[in-house]
């Protein structure tokens, strides 16, 4: 069953002369979420084996991540043929309307290889750049939805208009001091930006209450939207990753940013926190200088 957005219904946004009916866009990327969801959870294999390997030996591809991304870009080009798709397998495809869809068919591969329950779907719908060019650093994200298809759990956001876990207002993350906060974050890939994460890591946790790696960095935003956890940060997150649950933490009352609080999110470094809390959590963690490796 789809989740009502409360409030989605009226909003509209997009460039000069243009405009997004923004409740028909969640609508299409929950349906597609849900679906994808519903393949990659049933279908898993009970011996399943990666397909191949990206960045390094431990960063997978499974045959389901492959099936679940062509699944969402069926539904999505069938719904909006004018749209472009940018996807965690399959790379870019241009579209006429301005609007990509940013899509990670399994987010948390790497639980989901295992049988661990904890992965997501996730899907936005962002307004990409004049040239074509659709960066984090300068997208305008306009919807989002992170489904849990484990437990059916359903997180959606609407530019200016809200967020939500299946239907219910998130109430944002509490701007707890630093040395109360419990933070989310994640690794990356190579041996080498692990060294440096782990680095980061040690001068960090004597800080703070505690950390978690959840190991799906969509789930991990979205808990930050939903008060599950004080703050999450990590580096070398890929567009898909955070494009939907960025917005959903954001929409929910976070602050989401770079390094620096001038900094948009993206691949160089990702913070979601209450204002308060990004604030020192920031300051301390560029003090740890985490782009160094
Ligand atoms: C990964 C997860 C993980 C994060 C990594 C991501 P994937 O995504 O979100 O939590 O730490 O940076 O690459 O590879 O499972 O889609």
């Amino acid at each position: 069953m789809s989740t009502p957005a409360p409030g989605a219904g009226s909003s509209q946004a997009g460039p000069p002369g243009e405009h997004h009916d923004l409740a028909e866009l969640l609508a299409v990327a929950e349906r597609a979420a849900r679906a994808a969801g519903e393949l990659v959870s049933r279908g898993r294999p009970a011996r399943l084996e990666v397909l191949r390997t990206k960045s390094s030996t431990t960063d997978v591809v499974t045959a389901m991540d492959t099936a679940s991304e062509e699944l969402l870009v069926r539904l999505l080009r069938g719904a909006r043929p004018g749209d472009g798709v940018l996807g965690e397998e399959g790379g870019a495809s241009a579209g006429t309307s301005g609007v990509t869809w940013v899509v990670d068919p399994i987010d948390g591969t790497v639980n989901y290889l295992y049988g661990l329950p904890t992965y997501a779907v996730s899907v936005a719908a962002v307004l990409g750049d004049e040239d074509g060019a659709v960066r984090p650093e300068t997208w305008t994200a306009l919807v989002g939805c992170v489904h849990e298809p484990t437990s059916g759990r359903t997180w959606t956001a609407v530019r200016g208009g809200g967020a939500w876990l299946d239907g219910t207002p998130l109430a944002g993350p509490a701007d707890v001091a630093l040395g109360e906060a419990l933070v989310g974050t994640g690794f990356g890939y190579t041996p080498r930006r692990r060294t440096a994460q782990a680095r980061v890591l040690a001068g960090l946790v004597p800080q703070i209450r505690d950390v978690r790696r959840g190991g799906v960095a969509s789930l991990d935003l979205c808990a930050v939207g939903t008060g599950w956890l004080d703050a999450y940060y990590e580096r070398g997150l890929q567009p898909w990753d955070h494009a939907a649950g960025a917005l959903v933490a954001a929409e929910a009352g976070a602050v989401v940013r770079g390094l620096s609080p001038q900094d948009r999110a993206g691949e160089a470094f990702a913070l979601a926190a209450a204002p308060g809390l990004a604030a020192e959590l920031g300051d301390l963690l560029e003090g740890l200088d985490p782009l160094a490796e």
